[in-house]
């Protein structure tokens, strides 16, 4: 716990309720952050802390509000409180700097200052209130999971005997992986700068690196050279089992920001075409080549349109990369906003954008290539089911075996570099590899 009583704490919650109540309304925690700070970039961290500690207690934080309180906050007061019970709850400052620098900060916006009694009057009943409270939390499994409901069966429906290990994985916090770039140095070269710089890591993949303990990427030797680059250790499993060797015709069909383009080149591929939709998420792969030293073609496009940037080029892809838009299920621990941003309607409308790229995609490759399905997503409509319907569909996909198939975020790594139990190292993932052969 921390005692420092700055009063910076109230304008870092002034900033971090601003940006809650964006995301609220359905903006990404990210967007939300970036619009609320404005030109106060200096607050960045220290935001983001406030609101990812708000978003791994956002069912706690609206299970007291609605116990504690006669009826629903406005939006702006809401806002406060979710972001300043979340500090109470994790502790981070004493209770007597949160209350008091809540309350200013209420008192500081028109908007607020009629509420700012109702603030310090729900936080003192919170407080008084904690040591039976809390267990009474522990009791609802959606403030238990952070999930909301409907996630949360849809989890334990799909996911009978590990929805548990899954959903409480999903609450940790992500070790920081390293993807080694194979076409400038080695992992052991990596671990040896390390070790001169007093950096704890340990190899857990092929060119995977965990870092102990997590620092900007600035700080990290050799990022800026392109010697290393941060991906989870599950998505640097996709290059590697892509095979994509020098002279083939590589496709990354859904690329930005471009980590597993970038991934393809550092193994070899010399002749990689990555198409993105997004014009603004473009220019993310073109900054990540230019980091690593390695090259690809860059198409702003829809992969499901492939008469839009394909046309003219009569030579068959043999290899295609296909990391579809998903509903990310996978990758709460990094991102723990998503399932608060996403409808139950949503899975169904994802899994048909995924069945109508890969039958886009289909085509385009030659017979005896392989093309490679992810989604960083758990669930089976989007995994298992949409390729067991895609091979129904296309007599000339044979699924070929792979590793794993199905990666879950559970305590312990499926996949341990030596064997030996790691800490989870991967985020959720489902992969297939499918052969053409007709
Ligand atoms: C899962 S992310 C890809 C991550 C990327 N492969 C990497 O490893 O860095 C999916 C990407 O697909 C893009 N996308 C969605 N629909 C698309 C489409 N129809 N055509 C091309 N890109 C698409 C999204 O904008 C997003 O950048």
């Amino acid at each position: 716990m921390s005692t420092v009583e700055s009063p910076a704490l109230a304008d870092v919650l002034r900033h971090a309720a601003a940006a809650w109540q964006l995301f609220r309304e359905g903006r990404s925690l990210n967007r939300s952050m970036t619009t609320a700070l404005g030109a106060r970039a200096d607050l960045r961290p220290a935001v983001q802390d406030a609101l990812y500690t708000a978003v791994r207690h956002l069912a706690a934080n609206e299970y007291i509000v609605k116990r504690l309180a006669a009826r629903a906050p406005a939006a702006e007061v809401a806002a406060l409180l979710a972001v300043s019970l979340a500090q109470l709850l994790s502790e981070r400052h004493s209770d007597y700097v949160v209350v008091d620098q809540v309350v200013t900060t209420a008192q500081s916006s028109p908007q607020t200052r009629g509420a700012a009694g109702f603030v310090n009057a729900l936080l003192r009943s919170f407080l008084r209130q904690r040591a039976s409270l809390l267990p009474e939390l522990q009791r609802d499994e959606t403030v238990r999971y952070n999930l909301p409901r409907w996630w949360l069966e849809r989890l334990r429906a799909e996911h009978p005997h590990d929805w548990i290990a899954i959903a409480e994985a999903q609450q940790q916090v992500p070790p920081l992986i390293l993807r080694v770039n194979a076409a400038r140095t080695t992992i052991g070269a990596v671990l040896a700068q390390f070790v001169e710089h007093g950096i704890a890591a340990t190899r857990v993949g092929a060119q995977a690196v965990w870092m102990h303990q997590p620092r900007p990427v600035a700080e990290i030797p050799g990022f800026n050279d392109g010697d290393v680059s941060v991906q989870d250790a599950g998505a640097q499993l996709a290059a590697q089992w892509l095979e994509a060797a020098p002279g083939m015709r590589v496709l990354d069909a859904c690329a930005a920001p471009g980590g597993k383009t970038a991934h393809l080149a550092e193994l070899g591929a010399t002749d990689v075409t990555a198409v993105e939709l997004d014009k603004a998420r473009a220019t993310r792969i073109a900054d990540n080549l230019r980091r690593c030293h390695v090259t690809a073609r860059i198409v702003i496009g829809d992969a499901a349109r492939p008469d839009m940037w394909n046309e003219g080029s009569h030579r068959p892809f043999d290899r295609i990369l296909l990391d579809a838009p998903c509903t990310a299920s996978g990758i709460l621990r990094r991102h723990p906003d998503i399932p608060w941003l996403r409808r139950p309607a949503d899975v169904a409308q994802l899994t048909t954008v995924q069945r109508e790229l890969l039958d886009a995609l289909w085509p385009l490759l030659g017979v005896g290539g392989r093309l490679l399905y992810v989604v960083c997503s758990l669930f089976p409509d989007e995994g298992r089911v949409q390729i067991a319907r895609f091979v129904e569909r296309h007599t000339t996909a044979r699924p070929l075996p792979l590793p794993v198939a199905q990666m879950l975020p559970t305590p312990v790594a499926v996949s341990a570099w030596n064997g030996s139990p790691l800490p989870t190292m991967h985020d959720g993932f489902f992969y297939a590899l499918l052969e053409k052969t007709g």
